[in-house]
């Protein structure tokens, strides 16, 4: 099955929303199989942005992601990638919709308290560096016959 890396960054932690994003994924019937609390260095950051280097924010972007605790996450289940973005929103909070997660809980782009991996590729390349392979849970919650007509 498919995973996806989600991260709360230091804004969402530090204003309490750790709670409410892990919620929406739980509810939705998203399997969470990996979770610790980091503070990123600098190095770690570049490497997990590294697309965006030469950016006008980079630095900004490295500065705010390095800021404090980052909450990290891998969930797990069908099309997760793609649902996982869909329900954060777009980039820019005030380009997404209410309901969605930076649509409800945040105005700047620059301060948008959520990172969802944005391809399977990605993910796959994002998990391998936040996550130690025997930090990835595998197992069957008990609701997994009610969200699934067939596994
Ligand atoms: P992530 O899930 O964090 O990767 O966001 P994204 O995939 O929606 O956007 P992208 O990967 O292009 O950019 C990564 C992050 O850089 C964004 O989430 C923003 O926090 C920040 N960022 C992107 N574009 C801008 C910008 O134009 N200005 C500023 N200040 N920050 C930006
Ligand atoms: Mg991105």
């Amino acid at each position: 099955t498919e995973q996806t890396f989600i991260a709360i960054k230091p804004d969402g932690v530090q204003r309490g929303l750790v709670g409410p994003i892990i919620s929406r994924f739980e509810s939705r019937g998203y399997k969470l199989v990996a979770i610790k609390l980091m503070t990123a260095s600098k190095e770690h950051l570049e490497n997990h942005y590294s697309d965006l280097a030469g950016k006008p924010f980079f630095p900004g972007l490295i500065a705010y992601m390095g800021s404090g605790p980052i909450c990290a996450m891998v969930w797990e289940g069908r099309e997760v990638v793609k649902m996982g973005r869909a329900m954060l929103g777009a980039t820019n909070p005030l380009a997404s919709a209410p309901g969605t997660i930076r649509g409800d809980y945040c105005i700047d782009v620059g301060r948008n308290i959520c990172h969802g991996s944005d391809s399977v590729d990605a993910a796959k390349k994002e998990i391998a560096l936040w996550f130690k392979p025997e930090e990835v849970q595998s197992w069957k919650p008990a609701q997994f016959d009610w969200v699934y007509e067939k596994a």
